[in-house]
């Protein structure tokens, strides 16, 4: 089995001090396990990530969101490129509290995603139903009509590109899909890539909303389940480190 990918999104949360401890902590425990492994920091704090992680290979930087424009007058965004100069590996576009409250649309997403993989970042494109969306059993249609959106902007570069089913209902309320509900959801994802680009089985589709060190084994033990974006239990070091061990546990037993 490929190695989980497993990506802390920590949000706007912590300090700068307390982000370099963080990365301390899990870089110190990493160590020996059989997993690839990111952090998504705030985006001033992303000088500090690159210092931090210079010289190992073992844990990547990643930011939070990247603007869908190229470049010009556009007060406040940060562009792919500008990422890319901090050693930023992963981007996570399309997250759905960038949906909910900035308003931002499918379209939008997919053009971000372009603008990430042009610069030579890898877009981490999060997908996902609300609780009335899944209540009016609309799940698959909401997944697949967003995950459409990235395929039509991105043609055969979709290969390129991580997806996260992260159920809305689930973030950050101590909820998680079940492993069943969720691997049947990403199996519906894997499917509709499948459609479109012959190197499927290579993406990975990582699962997110509310994975935890009690959680994440049977999780990640799912067929179509490469790996978690983890937003609370990755700001505290041994939860992180306990996903990790999960994430490894199962690239070893395969
Ligand atoms: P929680 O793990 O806090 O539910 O957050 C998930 C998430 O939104 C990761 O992007």
């Amino acid at each position: 089995m490929k190695q989980k990918l497993i990506v802390g999104n920590w949000k706007m949360n912590g300090s700068l001090a307390a982000h370099q401890a963080l990365v301390q902590g899990v870089l110190a425990g990493l160590q020996g396990l059989h997993v690839q492994a990111a952090v998504c920091a705030p985006a001033v704090y992303l000088a500090s990530l690159q210092t931090l992680l210079q010289g190992q290979t073992a844990l990547m930087g990643g930011a939070q969101d990247v603007s869908m424009h190229e470049v010009g007058a556009f007060t406040g965004e940060i562009s792919a490129a500008m990422l890319r100069e901090f050693a930023v590996r992963y981007v996570i576009v399309g997250h759905s509290e960038r949906r909910q409250y900035h308003g931002e649309q499918d379209a939008q997403v997919a053009l971000k995603a372009q603008r990430a993989l042009s610069a030579g970042v890898t877009p981490i494109v999060c997908v996902g139903e609300t609780l009335a969306e899944r209540q009016a059993g609309r799940t698959e249609e909401v997944v697949k009509r967003q995950l459409a959106a990235l395929i039509h902007t991105n043609g055969h570069c979709i290969s390129e590109i991580v997806v996260a089913y992260e159920p809305v209902w689930a973030i950050g309320t101590g909820l998680t899909a079940t492993p069943e509900e969720a691997q049947q959801v990403h199996h519906v994802l894997r499917q509709q890539l499948k459609a479109a680009t012959a190197h499927a089985d290579a993406i990975s589709i990582l699962y997110g909303g509310s994975m935890n060190a009690a959680n994440a084994l049977t999780l990640l033990q799912q067929a179509d389940i490469d790996g978690g974006l983890i937003g609370g239990a990755s700001l505290k070091v041994p939860d992180f480190l306990a996903i990790m061990a999960a994430a490894s546990h199962c690239a070893q037993a395969s």
